[in-house]
């Protein structure tokens, strides 16, 4: 059982990456018709979209933004039929070690409320409730490993 955090680097990766958010974040979410795989955001230089593959199988996706010492991640999802067997953990925990190699101290992540519990399973503290549905600002500190 082998895990990578790959960058997508050819039409397949891109177009997997891409359906993954689509469905689990916005059509699964009601959102059908508004998912722009174009956003700028996906195309700055400190941004850095990554797949997450199980045994070559992609199952989840994550953007890693770096900003100076904090690392944000955007996007955090796992394919429907994937969800709820270790690979949600095994993205945060390799996203984490990407943003230390970046020298990022601190990760920080607006989280859905219904994925808060899944944060805090992994670690993660929250700091503060962000909108009237519930989502919250959840951070955790990298320096101290
Ligand atoms: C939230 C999500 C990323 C978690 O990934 P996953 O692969 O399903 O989670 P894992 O199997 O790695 O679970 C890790 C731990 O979190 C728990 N957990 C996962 N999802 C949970 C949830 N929705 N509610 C409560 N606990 C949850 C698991 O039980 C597990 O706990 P344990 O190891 O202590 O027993 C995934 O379910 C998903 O993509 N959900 C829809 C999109 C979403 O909510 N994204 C986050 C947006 S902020």
């Amino acid at each position: 059982m082998t895990y990578e955090l790959i960058s997508p680097s050819c039409p397949a990766e891109w177009a997997v990456y891409h359906d993954i958010r689509r469905v689990v974040l916005f059509e699964n979410r009601g959102r059908v018709g508004v998912y722009d795989p174009q956003h700028p955001d996906e195309f700055k230089p400190n941004h850095f979209p990554k797949l997450l593959l199980f045994d070559k199988i992609s199952v989840g996706v994550v953007r890693i933004d770096i900003d100076d010492e904090i690392a944000r991640f955007r996007r955090v999802a796992i394919a429907g039929d994937q969800q709820r067997r270790g690979h949600g953990r095994k993205l945060l925990s390799l996203a984490e070690a990407f943003s230390i190699k970046h020298h990022a101290r601190r990760v920080e992540a607006s989280v859905a409320a219904d994925a808060i519990e899944f944060y805090r399973r992994c670690g993660y503290q929250a700091l503060r409730v962000l909108d009237a549905v519930g989502s919250v600002r959840m951070t955790k500190d990298l320096a101290n490993g």
